[in-house]
């Protein structure tokens, strides 16, 4: 378990060394508070106390709640492990029926936001879609009650409902379909592949996606959920705070490389072209989508379970050749960036588990995003538990103080200055 971090005291004083590369600034003002060590996307830098989750980057383990996250992947399910996250110990019998139950009953969408949804574009992009959605619940639940623990639950209940359902709904619709409404009977995971296809999912499909689920849930401090916590620090409602994180979690150097892993695969084509193509990748200091990691330099442990998962699938339902492709690019990639702590993360595999479970390919941020709902949440709640709010300093690197000039006393910058 990592140490627990020295909070930065008030006088800004960094405790530890600059880092390589870091720009050390000379003493803040005496007003300020800034931190004396400038780190670029802040890597190493102690946001927060949480009780969240704990990251082992060299080792390579997780654990949710204290919790190592093979046990749970294999032994929980998404809500438990949700209700765990979220509220921080595991449920009992009876507070995991009626969270179920509550989630049960609110997984219906407004028709005003499905009508909403047949405005989009159907070559929209699925997280845009989800991004705006989610934001729109705000305005069906605009009460910001945040001291209220009744206001809260909810809160929680209609965003871990909803998701999945606005999810498979512009799924539907931009297909010129009528979504298809969700069913009670089934589990989380079994509901969600039901509302894409109307058809009820193997059971061992639905499994595989609720442990895909559970593996996606929550880490740490990622850009993701770091944007959730900025939002909820100025007291602004849930919907916005998962919205803010909905389109931070878009962007392909985070929950957007599951998709790009696939094209990359498709890319390489077989098995005989995964070393040109590295060679060639690696000479133009080209991005391994689904390899590196900011906390991992070891193999991700998602990326270790989500690879057995993926051949349960395949042992049932048939190869995927692609899954070759990906196994001969990781021996040769770890060969070669792996000195550099440079391994498989959580998207390597993640795209050939949900291909072989029939999802479309832009809808693999989106479940990403399904299974986030819980972390993002968890960590609004305990922002909300000791908050204040995030307004880090600078470096300015801008002009000195200079006085504004008439366009007639403008002389031009350099010739044919625009
Ligand atoms: C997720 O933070 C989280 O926890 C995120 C996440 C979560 O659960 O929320 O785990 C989910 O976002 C997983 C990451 C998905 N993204 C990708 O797979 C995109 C490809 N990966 C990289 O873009 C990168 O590895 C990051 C963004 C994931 C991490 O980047 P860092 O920590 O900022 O590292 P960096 O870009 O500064 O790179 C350091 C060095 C560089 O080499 P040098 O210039 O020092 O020689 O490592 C190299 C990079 O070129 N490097 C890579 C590489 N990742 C880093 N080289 C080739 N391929 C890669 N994938």
């Amino acid at each position: 378990m990592a140490a627990e971090p020295t909070p930065a005291k008030k006088t800004g004083v960094d405790p530890s060394p600059p880092a390589p590369g870091s720009t050390p600034i000379p003493t803040a003002s005496p007003n300020a508070f800034a931190s004396p060590v400038f780190r670029p996307g802040l890597e190493g830098v102690p946001a927060t106390h949480s009780s969240i989750c704990d990251i082992d980057g060299l080792r390579g383990l997780l654990t949710y709640r204290g919790y190592p996250l093979e046990q749970l992947a294999n032994q929980s399910s998404f809500l438990e492990t949700t209700y765990l996250l979220i509220w921080g110990e595991l449920p009992t019998i009876f507070q995991l029926r009626d969270f179920e139950q509550e989630v049960q009953m609110h997984r219906r969408v407004s028709f005003r936001i499905r009508d909403m949804m047949k405005c989009f574009p159907a070559s929209g992009h699925p997280m845009d879609a989800l991004q705006a959605s989610a934001a729109s619940l705000g305005l069906f639940y605009s009460r910001r009650a945040l001291n209220d623990p009744q206001y809260v639950t909810e809160a929680v209940v209609r965003l871990i409902a909803k998701i999945p359902t606005m999810v498979a709904a512009f799924q539907l619709i931009r297909k010129g379909q009528d979504p298809i409404q969700p069913r009670d009977d089934l589990s989380y995971a079994a509901n969600f592949l039901y509302m894409l296809t109307e058809r009820e999912p193997d059971p061992l499909a639905a499994r595989i996606l609720d442990a895909c689920l559970i593996l996606h849930a929550e880490h740490s401090l990622n850009a993701s959920t770091f944007s959730a916590r900025v939002t909820a620090s100025t007291l602004t409602d849930p919907y916005a705070v998962v919205a803010s994180a909905v389109g931070t979690l878009a962007g392909p150097l985070h929950g957007g490389a599951n998709e790009d892993v696939l094209d990359m695969l498709d890319q390489i084509g077989s098995e005989d072209q995964v070393e040109p193509w590295l060679d060639r990748a690696i000479a133009s200091k080209q991005k391994i989508m689904g390899f590196g990691h900011r906390e991992y330099k070891v193999k991700d442990p998602r990326a270790v379970i989500l690879q057995r998962l993926a051949e349960d699938l395949f042992n049932r339902f048939g190869h995927d050749q692609m899954y070759d492709v990906a196994r001969r690019l990781e021996a040769v990639a770890v060969d070669r960036l792996g000195p550099k702590g440079i391994y498989p993360n959580v998207d390597f595999y993640s795209g050939l588990v949900y291909r072989k479970l029939g999802i479309p390919r832009d809808l693999f941020t989106p479940i990403f995003a399904i299974a986030r709902v819980a972390g993002w949440l968890a960590h609004w709640r305990e922002q909300l538990g000791a908050n204040r709010i995030y307004r880090p300093s600078q470096i300015y690197t801008g002009s000195s103080p200079r006085d504004w000039q008439p366009l007639e006393a403008r002389a031009p910058i350099g010739a044919g200055a625009a």
